[in-house]
């Protein structure tokens, strides 16, 4: 994609603009996946919270929402609490709806702003839920967000990210929505530099073959050398473990300030759904 980013942004406000505020609005016409989607996104959940270090229950936030059908079926029913992230005021307004009345005194903020501008508060969140939204932010820009997310994050925080994959390894473009998709390499090197380990992965299954794989990530900030160093004289890690924590290549800057245009590695232009 080669436009200038605000065009990049501005092209899929006006698409969301268009796009009416159901459940298959939100999923490209795959209404039907919903539930085998959040089926999916509980199952990976719960097996977080049987981890050593589980992430708390108390807030959540849920980015790029739209109407807010993931706070409904998973995460409202899961934390006290839950924020709405959304660029498009009118799936919020329509949220406020389809929540109900007894889920939405759960809702804390209904925050109508772009990830690339959202400024969460420090040491928020408990999960952060990023979904099928990361291909409308370019990649300075997600990784600057990811770096804001994890402030926001409180002891045994974590950020999911749920995501569509190319299968090939290059970028795809959507002119239609103004969005791309990128490979699963690519977008683990945009956690890497923004300080994030992947502690879990899954792939949804049960999904129509026509889509792309959609994959679901546990991320966790990185354990910083200093912290690292500490470990070493207080616990009985062995080196091995010690040198897996101190993994900090990628290539990418965060520098999101100035990026003139977007510009993605070995892009094709391509139909796609979703
Ligand atoms: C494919 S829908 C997914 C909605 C929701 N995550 C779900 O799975 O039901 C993408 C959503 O991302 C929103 N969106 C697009 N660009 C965004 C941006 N830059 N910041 C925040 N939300 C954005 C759209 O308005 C839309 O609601």
């Amino acid at each position: 994609m080669n436009k200038p980013v605000h065009k990049f942004y501005s092209d899929a406000e006006d698409y969301w603009s268009k796009i009416p505020p159901t459940i298959d609005g939100m999923l490209g016409g795959f209404g039907h996946i919903s539930q085998v989607d959040v089926q999916g996104s509980r199952i990976f959940l719960q097996q977080l919270f049987k981890s050593k270090n589980p992430p708390g229950r108390t807030y959540a936030a849920d980015c790029g929402a739209g109407i807010g059908r993931i706070s409904k079926h998973l995460l409202l029913n899961i934390f006290d609490k839950v924020d709405l992230i959304e660029q498009n005021p009118i799936f919020l307004d329509r949220a406020r709806e389809y929540l109900g009345s007894k889920l939405i005194g759960k809702v804390g903020n209904f925050i109508p702003v772009g990830l690339q501008n959202f400024q969460p508060e420090t040491n928020k969140y408990d999960i952060v839920w990023i979904q099928w939204v990361l291909g409308h932010l370019t990649d300075a820009h997600c990784i600057q967000f990811f770096t804001n997310c994890i402030r926001s994050l409180k002891a045994n925080g974590m950020i999911i990210v749920k995501e569509n994959i190319t299968s090939s390894e290059i970028t795809d473009v959507d002119e239609n929505d103004s969005s791309i998709t990128r490979p699963i390499h690519f977008l683990k090197s945009l956690f890497e530099s923004s300080g994030l380990d992947c502690y879990r992965q899954m792939k949804q299954t049960s999904f129509p073959k026509e889509l792309y794989n959609v994959y679901m990530f546990a991320l966790k900030p990185k354990v910083h050398e200093s912290e690292t160093n500490l470990e070493i004289t207080v616990s009985t890690n062995t080196p091995g473990d010690i040198v897996s924590k101190l993994n900090t290549g990628g290539e990418l800057k965060n520098d999101a300030a100035n990026v003139p245009e977007l510009v993605f590695q070995n892009e094709v232009k391509i139909g796609i759904v979703l």
